[in-house]
This record gives C-alpha cells, structure tokens and sequence, in this order.
C-alpha cells in the first residue's frame, strides 16, 4: 500500500520517544535511515514530528469521539490513534488514504489474534474523527491561554509563563516559529571560506550566518554531509554560538565551562582561546564528559574535562578563570523547533526543580571568575524561572557590589530565528566573598 513503509516508519520513531525516551532528532533519524527514497524519508519525518508537536490538541480530538478514556487506549494503538489523527487534522492527508493506513498499521502492532479487534477500533475511531472535524479554538478574549495553546499546539502553562513577558501577538508568534523546523546550521571549525567552498562542492547551497563561524545550510542532511563527516564544521544552532560569543572570550583566556556535556560550547571556547589559552570542562555525568573529550577530539583542540559537579566543582580552592560559562541544566523549551515533544514532558515541577539548581550553581560559578573576568549565564528556555530570576539571583546577591552586569538577552526563533536561548553575563570588577 503506497506510503505504508514511512508512515510505519514514524510509528517507530514514536514507540522510541514514547517508551525509550529518546529524543526525536534521535529517534527520527534512527527509523528513517532504512528507508531508501527520500521522498519517504522526509514524509515519515514530517509524520512523525507533526504528531509529536501537535500531541496536546490531537489527544483532545481524539477523546472527543473516544468512549474510554485515551490513556486506558493501549500505547501501541494510542500512537497509531495519533499518527492517523494529525493526517486527517493537521497534515491534510486525504481522509481515506490516512484512515486506511492506520488500519492497517493497527493489525500489525497487536498478537495476530487481536488484528481484527485492534484494526476495527481505530477504523472506528478515525472515521468518527474524519467526520467530526478539528475541534474550533476557544475564543481568544474568553481565555487567552486556552486560545494560543489550541491554535500553537503548547500546554497552556508554557504560554501562560510567555504571556507573563510579551503581548498574545508577540507570544503566538513566537510558539508558532516554536513549530516550524529550523533549517541547519554549521559553525566552522576549519576556516569559514574553506567550509563554504567544501558544500558548494558538494552541491549544498549554503551562506554565512550572523557570526564569524557561523554557516546557514538549510537543506544539508548532517548524517550524509562529507563537511560534517571530516570534522570541518560541527552541526549547531547559531543561539549556542552567541552564549560563548557573549562570553568575549579570547585568544590566550583560562576558561572555565562548568556543564559541559555534550560539548559543543566546550569546543566552541577552546577554538577561541587557540594554543596560548586552556579549557576546563566540568560534567556531572561521566558519559557527558566522555563525550566532551570526544567532541574535543573530533575537533582537535585541547580541553581538560572533569567529571564533577558544577556546585563544588573539582578544582583548587583558590583557581579563578578569565571566564566562566555556566551553560545550565534546564527544560530545554527553546529547542522545540528541533524535539517538539519537549514541550509535553516537561511540567510546571520541573521548572521549579531546574530553577532551584540554577540558584544553588550560579553563586559558585561567580566565585570562580578572576578579577576583571566575565562570567557568562545560558539556559536553552524562556521560562521566567530559569532566567531573568536567576540572573536577579547575580544582581542582587552577596557580590552584587563586585560585579557589573554586561547584559542580557533571549534569542527567539521568530526574532532571532535560533533557537529559544537566554544569555546574561556579568564582569567581576572585585574580589568575590561568595562560592568558590
Ligand atoms: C544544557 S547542558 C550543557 C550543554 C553544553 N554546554 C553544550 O554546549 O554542549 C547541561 C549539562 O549539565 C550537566 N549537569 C547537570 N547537573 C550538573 C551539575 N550539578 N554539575 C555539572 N554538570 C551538570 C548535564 O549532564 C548536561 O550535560
């Protein structure tokens, strides 16, 4: 049947978000790659992202024509339940080519003596769906919340926590660019011109970004990319770019990076610094560190990695650096455009736990930074919590008077088109009492 095998294979990608917790860039990549045209290789990722994002309206759709409650719906089915539902709401798929399908793909996820029972209930529930139709939005003067995250796709405590900070035009904006999947974007490890003559070679059409390392190639594939592949230039997001761009780092600075894991920023700094500086890279987990050594060798720069926690970080008592980055833990909501089921896993909880890790790290961190030097905050979110109340955490704090605040910003996808980042730094202009 014409589309089953990409429509089974984001189904795949779906069973290893849901019951591996993988990320999608992950998962996706992962069930995609047997698929041999790449017709249905981008359709199957489009399948499979489109249900991830829009997770929150479809399950109210779909418990509008179900009898039992969605979550008693077994999981192999509730995601075939999903998968048919964003083809006939979301992704314009003709109602019978996405019924018909999700039929088919229910018998297959269930022992061959339930295939009949299983292909039956989605038929049942699909068709309902189709005539039925995509629930209207709630008013929006009603209820601007419940408003902007029917028609966003976002819990509505996430456009709560935006509203609290730009107007309803600002913050739809905003999480509608949340929903539209960025194209990719490279930093140049070796020189820029060599990196850009390299994809012109291999046909890639790509143009220099904001930054002086910074490559737009937006219809690159990374995993079949020879630029990427020799460790010309590493994939990242231009947002990552300006945290260590704001940090001032430069050639012959002592840095310290204090959640380093993966690494990307870890390199990024050790390129800046060049021979004549180091890098002191702090990670909790051993297999982060491990692969921040990887990173700093793929790009072949040096960095010392530690593992060890960011709070009382492995170093002497009294080692102070030139710049430190405190790239902190956090929910991660700015990087929707690329994992859409972020939003869905993260809860209001979390925020409050991250929140309370960022406060307890980021007095330490200051305590680490040399007279003169610049310390530099960055979370990849934009919920209050986790940033402008941590940066007011640095403002007001026991050093206050030691240091001067140099900034802050949150990056944006519909400003900024990068990720969803926030970025404040501060310089040390005294001696500091606190952490360390
Ligand atoms: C936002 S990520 C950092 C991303 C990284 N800077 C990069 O650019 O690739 C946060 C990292 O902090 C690590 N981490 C969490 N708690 C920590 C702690 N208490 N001390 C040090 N690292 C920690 C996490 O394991 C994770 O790797």
């Amino acid at each position: 049947m014409s589309g089953l095998p990409a429509r089974r294979a984001a189904l795949q990608a779906l069973r290893a978000v849901d019951e591996d917790a993988a990320w999608s860039t992950t998962a996706v990549a992962a069930a995609v790659s047997s698929l041999t045209d790449a017709r249905d290789r981008a359709f199957a990722a489009h399948l499979a992202y489109e249900t991830l994002r829009w997770e929150g309206p479809i399950d109210a759709a779909l418990a509008s024509v179900l009898t039992r409650d969605l979550d008693d719906v077994e999981p192999a089915l509730r995601r075939v339940l999903r998968l048919g539902a964003v083809q006939l709401l979301v992704s314009q798929t003709p109602d019978r080519a996405a019924v018909s399908t999700s039929v088919t793909l229910a018998g297959e996820q269930v022992p061959a003596g339930r295939a009949k029972g299983a292909a039956g209930f989605v038929n049942g529930v699909l068709r309902g769906l189709a005539r039925r139709g995509p629930p209207p939005p709630p008013p929006l003067g009603d209820d601007p919340v419940a408003h902007l995250a029917h028609l966003t796709a976002h819990p509505p405590w996430v456009v709560a926590d935006l509203l609290t900070r730009f107007d309803v035009a600002r913050t739809r904006s905003l999480l509608e660019a949340d929903n539209r999947s960025p194209g990719v974007t490279l930093r140049a490890v070796a020189d820029r011109g060599e990196v850009l003559e390299a994809l012109a070679a291999d046909g890639v059409s790509a143009v220099p970004g904001e930054l002086a390392e910074a490559v737009r190639a937006p219809g690159l594939d990374p995993s079949r990319s020879r630029v990427v592949a020799d460790g010309l230039a590493v994939v990242q997001d231009e947002a990552s770019m300006h945290v260590v761009e704001a940090t001032g780092v430069r050639a012959g600075d002592r840095v310290l990076d204090l959640c380093a894991g993966p690494g990307g920023k870890t390199t990024h700094l050790a390129s800046r610094v060049g021979p004549d500086g180091a890098v002191v890279a702090v990670e909790l987990h051993p297999h982060r560190a491990r692969m921040v050594a990887e990173a700093a060798r793929r790009v072949g720069v040096g960095v010392d990695v530690r593992v060890g926690d960011a709070a009382d970080p492995p170093l002497a008592p009294d080692e102070r650096f030139d710049v430190v980055l405190l790239d902190a833990p956090c929910t991660g909501l700015g990087t929707g455009r690329r994992r859409p089921e972020v939003r869905w896993r993260r809860t209001p909880a979390d925020v409050a736990s991250l929140a309370a890790l960022q406060r307890r790290l980021v007095v330490p961190a200051l305590g680490r930074v040399d007279d003169g030097g610049v310390l530099t905050y960055a979370v990849c979110t934009w919920t209050r919590d986790e940033t402008d109340a941590i940066a007011d955490v640095v403002d007001a704090g026991p050093d206050r008077q030691a240091v001067s605040a140099l900034g802050r910003r949150l990056f944006t996808p519909d400003v900024d088109g990068t990720d969803g980042m926030f970025v404040a730094t501060w310089r040390r202009t005294a001696g500091v009492g606190g952490g360390g």
